[in-house]
């Protein structure tokens, strides 16, 4: 049986994941949040009091569990939505995820959930490491102030503390960490479209995904 992928990529607060979560409801598919798979990991190796910055510390990997339900990542059977929003793990994903033993483990767990079911999968690196032959790949985008405040509004309806200017800073550092990383780093691949959501509403880029990916698949279903 053939699967289908989208592969939604960008930088911190873009709206990657409100969108994506939209258009997998919209057409009946399994929605991967790749970004909380590296704060699950982060979260556990914060409660295991390990040195973060040790990319040899993260053996525990291999007795983990990571389980989507509904879009609803559970670490360990454990639904862990709230905590790794925490500023605690927001200041330390970056360097966790520029880990290669933890980016390996965490690309092949996600090419294997790919392989069994359609997906829409955002992150990173979807479009050029995880999935480089998805049927549809976007890069979005927005200003650092515009995702900030999608930040502090996200936080608050989670019941996070939050603080606008401190986002724009974390922001800015992650965007500068993950982007220069050396090992799959955030980029755009080049078969993606590009999309600047700095102006245009949630609704709005949901439907316009939608509306490209249903014609891509006419396309391949009528090959
Ligand atoms: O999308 P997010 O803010 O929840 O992602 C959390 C961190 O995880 C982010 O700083 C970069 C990293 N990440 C990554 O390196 N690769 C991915 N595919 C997804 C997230």
């Amino acid at each position: 049986m053939k699967y289908y992928k989208l592969a939604i990529d960008g930088p911190a607060g873009a709206g990657k994941s409100s969108v994506a979560k939209m258009v997998a409801r919209r057409l009946h598919y399994t929605y991967i949040d790749t970004g909380a798979m590296y704060r699950a990991i982060t979260y556990k190796a914060m409660k295991l009091n390990l040195d973060l910055a040790d990319p040899n510390q993260f053996g525990f990997l291999d007795e983990t569990e990571m389980k989507f339900i509904d879009g609803i990542l559970y670490l360990d059977g454990k639904n862990i939505t709230v905590p790794i929003r925490s500023n605690e793990v927001n200041n330390n994903v970056s360097v966790v995820a520029s880990h290669v033993p933890v980016r390996n483990k965490l690309v092949s767990l996600q090419q294997m959930i790919a392989k069994n079911s359609n997906v829409v999968m955002d992150g990173r690196d979807i479009g050029t490491i995880v999935l480089p032959d998805a049927d549809l790949k976007i890069y979005m985008s927005a200003t650092v102030e515009e995702r900030a405040r999608r930040r502090h509004e996200e936080n608050r309806t989670l019941g996070i503390k939050s603080d606008y200017q401190a986002l724009i800073e974390e922001i800015k550092r992650r965007d500068l960490f993950d982007s220069s990383r050396n090992y799959n780093p955030l980029r755009k691949a080049e078969d993606a479209v590009f999309l600047d959501t700095s102006k245009m509403d949630i609704n709005e880029v949901a439907d316009k995904i939608y509306e490209m990916f249903m014609d891509i698949l006419k396309t391949k279903r009528s090959e």
